[in-house]
């Protein structure tokens, strides 16, 4: 039967609250869900006062300063810290979107930030990606061609083939589509999601790959590929400003118009 309340230990109890100092005269406060495996306990929300004078202009400054200068327990994932990686995505004031790109004076009040949601969670800010990558790898991201490249040149492009790629090849593979996806949330076992459905389009229209039969025959399936009703939440979220649901849309047009 569903259940349509949080069992018990899923819900989160208010946490500690660590003051800013006396001193700080720009203060603002940053509400963060926290939860350890190990230690039995449910989910809180701990408030962290922060002196936004003496803290960098992102969410993610505030994190690191938190982190490095109140509670070395806080834990998240960041690393290039100017949005190349996609470590850092987590759910910002009810927006998925990446921390070292939020500033931090684009909000007013308090800031509550919590992990992308509907993934499990495996520590604190870090969501549990396992099942993603997994979606990944049965697309088979990289190139599938018979024919050995020239000898002494790469595989070349046209200008316009290339072009093709665009707003494909700069997704950062952080996930905050796939995870603000209702239709993946739901079917998330079956259906790819947008992420790895706009990595699918990425290989099926480059120009170099041979496999775009069998990679389209790969996504007709009701699931995999046909659980996405546009409902756009992905393309809404995307910090990079890139459009997965038309990629989409351009993958079922290709499998249709294929059908004649
Ligand atoms: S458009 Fe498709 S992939 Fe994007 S959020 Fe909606 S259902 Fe999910
Ligand atoms: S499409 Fe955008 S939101 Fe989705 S994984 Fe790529 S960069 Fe992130
Ligand atoms: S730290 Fe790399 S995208 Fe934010």
């Amino acid at each position: 039967m569903a259940e349509f309340t949080l069992p018990p230990n899923s819900r989160v109890q208010p946490g500690a609250t660590h003051k800013a100092p006396a001193e700080a005269k720009n203060v603002r406060s940053f509400h963060i869900y926290r939860w350890n495996a190990d230690d039995g306990q449910n989910p809180r929300t701990d408030t962290y006062e922060i002196d936004l004078d003496a803290c960098g202009p992102m969410v993610l400054d505030a994190l690191i300063k938190i982190k490095n200068e109140v509670d070395p327990t806080l834990t998240f994932r960041r690393s290039c810290r100017e949005g190349i990686c996609g470590s850092c995505s987590m759910n910002i004031d009810g927006t998925n979107t990446l921390a070292c790109l939020k500033p931090i004076e684009d909000m007013t009040g308090d800031v509550k930030i919590n992990p992308l949601p509907h993934l499990p969670v495996v520590k604190d800010l870090v969501p549990d990606l396992s099942h993603l990558y997994a979606q990944l790898r049965s697309i088979e991201p990289w190139l599938k061609s018979d024919t050995a490249p020239p000898p002494d040149a790469e595989r070349l492009q046209s200008k316009e083939e290339r072009a093709k790629l665009d707003g494909m090849w700069e997704c950062i593979l952080c996930f905050c589509c796939t995870s603000g996806c209702p239709s993946h949330w739901w079917n998330g076992d079956r259906y790819l999601g947008p992420a790895v459905l706009l990595a699918a389009y990425r290989w099926i229209v480059d120009s170099r790959d041979e496999a775009t039969g069998d990679r389209l025959d790969a996504l007709q399936d009701p699931f995999k590929l046909y659980r996405c009703h546009t409902i756009m939440n992905c393309t809404q979220t995307c910090p990079k400003g890139l459009n997965p649901a038309k990629a989409i849309a351009e993958i079922k047009t290709l499998i249709f118009e294929r059908e004649g």
